[in-house]
């Protein structure tokens, strides 16, 4: 399938209708660089995905210890070396992981980031955008982020949520037991840490494939600056 991120004209109506409906104005031509990545969000996002790969890595490693699939992961893909070493790491990307998320939630909501980039969504949109992306037409606009990419920023969040409270259970099971009991008890509380985590292995995948396919969000997401073409929201982006 070729996927094409250009707007044609006629692309450009159909985005423009779609956005409006997300009360985001067709606009405006703006010409020049425009701030679209805030520096909070890019330096959270860059510790996020150092966090993340330390405590996946780690996290496979510990798995390895006692698995409960018929697989184990390879261990050139795991950090740590053996189940002491891979707990090390993974308390530690744990705390990285966790205040980095506060910070960035904690600035997302009062900066109204996460209101103005991710809502509203709609299922309208979700399915319009998906007919879009299935036909390799999906518009990706730099600054303005797609029905598709809003439902997957706000599932990895909620993903990374679980994984922290399903992995606090894990991590105090006497003390958290009341929590441990709510998930599904010890055993039910590993499941649900392997597939949040799994869940997010999925989402990196997506994402780093659409980085390559539209490599000019990557260097927007470093230098914060994007140049906006034929379109921009009239809506906040901080
Ligand atoms: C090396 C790995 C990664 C690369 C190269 C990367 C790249 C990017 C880029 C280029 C964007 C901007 C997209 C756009 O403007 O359309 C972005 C946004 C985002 N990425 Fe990543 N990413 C990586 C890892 C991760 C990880 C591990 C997560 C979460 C588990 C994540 C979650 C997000 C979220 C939530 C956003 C939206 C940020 C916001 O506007 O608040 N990324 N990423």
């Amino acid at each position: 399938m070729c996927y094409r991120f250009t707007l044609e004209p006629a692309g450009a109506a159909a985005l423009n209708s779609g956005l409006e409906g997300q009360g985001v104005k067709p606009a405006a031509l703006a010409g020049g660089k425009v701030l679209i990545h805030p520096l909070a969000v890019r330096i959270t996002h860059w510790v996020n995905a150092i966090a993340m790969l330390i405590m996946i890595a780690s996290g496979w490693r510990i798995y390895n210890a006692a698995p409960f699939f018929s697989f184990t992961i390879p261990p050139q893909l795991t950090l740590g070396g053996w189940l002491g070493g891979a707990l090390q790491w993974h308390f530690a990307g744990l705390w990285l992981l966790v205040i980095n998320g506060v910070i960035y939630l904690s600035y997302g909501l009062a900066s109204r980031h996460i209101a103005a980039n991710f809502f509203p969504l709609t299922l309208a949109a979700i399915w319009r955008d998906l007919r879009s992306a299935l036909r390799g037409r999906i518009a990706h606009e730099v600054g303005v982020y797609n029905a598709l990419q809003r439902m997957a920023y706000l599932g990895v969040i909620c993903a990374v949520i679980a994984l922290v409270f399903s992995g606090a259970a894990l991590w105090k099971p006497v003390q958290l037991q009341e929590l441990a009991a709510l998930i599904g008890g010890y055993e039910g509380v590993r499941r649900v840490h392997f597939v949040a985590m799994a869940l997010v292995v999925a989402f990196v995948i997506v994402h780093l494939v659409m980085v390559v396919l539209v490599p000019r969000t990557l260097i927007s997401m470093f230098s914060g600056y994007g140049r906006k073409t034929q379109l921009s929201r009239d809506t906040h982006h901080g």
